[in-house]
């Protein structure tokens, strides 16, 4: 058992201030990222970078494809997101344009990061509601998939969602938690709970099941894959069995969590207090990403036939 950095039980919710950047505990496990010597601990790039006419083209182009197949694929607060905030107006997006729609919706704004940043970073920016974006866009070569978060991904992927007053406020509220994840060192349970809400999850809608996850609508296969094929597990979102289950990060996902509403979501999560939901939680994931329980909710058992033939760069085909 691992030995935990400081006591689980203590209150950690009176001391936090977001208006600062959260100490990282001296052994907590994060990704080497290597800040720009140019930036300073919050990693904002001071501007937008002004991308070329090839690079717009590129946006354009993406932003045509996915608007084949996000109508009835997406959740219909995504799609009102997105017609709100004008994102196919031609271009990648002006930020600061549409940081001034969101602050008057929901109080978000969108700034620009050079990379993916460091998690205690990160949520002091959602924590004071400004989603951090990648300042750059994919290049032809990966036009379908990246493994790195560029603009597209972060503004087409995420900043629809934001329009959503619900979603915003669980957006602002997982950054808050994750002070409280640093203080019980559980990174790992609180970023699969992201990974399987705010990038891959699920909303029963109109008796389908639509998309409200960024990983899904900023990627053509995932979204037919997430919404309508055979393979992945589609099981309804259960807070503490999500903390435990293991996530992949470069290829179609074998489950998908399912909700009924963002109110549920919030209160699945936040109303019922993050620290009651780590306390118990082991330090490593208890569930194979594949996996059904007896104790699940399910709406489709997968065939698992895209995982089973190997996945991506097998060939296999996403059914
Ligand atoms: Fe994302």
């Amino acid at each position: 058992m691992e030995q935990l950095l400081i006591d689980p039980t203590a209150d950690c919710t009176a001391d936090i201030d977001v208006s600062v950047i959260p100490d990282l505990p001296a052994d907590t496990f994060v990704a080497p990222l290597t800040k720009p010597a140019h930036l300073a601990e919050d990693w904002l790039e001071p501007e937008q970078r002004t991308y070329s006419s090839a690079e717009h083209h590129i946006w354009d182009d993406l932003f045509a494809q996915q608007m084949e197949l996000l109508p009835g694929r997406a959740c219909s607060a995504y799609m009102d997101g997105l017609k709100r905030l004008d994102l196919g107006s031609g271009g990648v997006p002006d930020m600061a344009a549409m940081s001034e729609e969101l602050r008057s919706m929901t109080g978000w704004e969108v700034v620009p990061v050079p990379m993916l940043i460091p998690d205690h970073v990160f949520f002091y920016h959602l924590a004071n509601r400004r989603f951090p974006a990648g300042n750059f866009i994919r290049t032809r070569e990966n036009f379908d998939y990246i493994q790195e978060p560029d603009v597209f991904h972060d503004v087409l992927g995420h900043v629809p969602m934001l329009t959503d007053p619900v979603f915003a406020d669980y957006m602002a509220a997982y950054g808050r938690a994750g002070w409280k994840a640093l203080h019980h060192n559980r990174l790992k349970a609180l970023s699969a709970l992201y990974w399987y809400t705010v990038e891959f999850g699920l909303i029963r809608e109109e008796g389908e099941l639509r998309s409200y996850g960024a990983g899904i609508m900023a990627g053509p296969a995932e979204l037919v894959f997430a919404t309508g094929a055979r393979s992945p597990n589609r099981i309804h979102l259960d807070v503490d069995r999500v903390m435990r289950t293991d996530y992949v990060i470069s290829d179609l996902q074998p489950t998908y969590f399912v909700i009924d509403s963002f109110q549920e979501l919030y209160d699945m999560t936040v109303a019922r207090n993050f620290d009651d939901l780590y306390a118990g939680l082991a330090p490593g994931f208890t569930y194979a990403n594949q996996a059904v329980l007896d104790s699940d909710t399910v709406y489709h058992v997968g065939t698992q036939e895209y995982a089973l033939r190997g996945g991506s760069g097998s060939g296999a085909a996403p059914i």
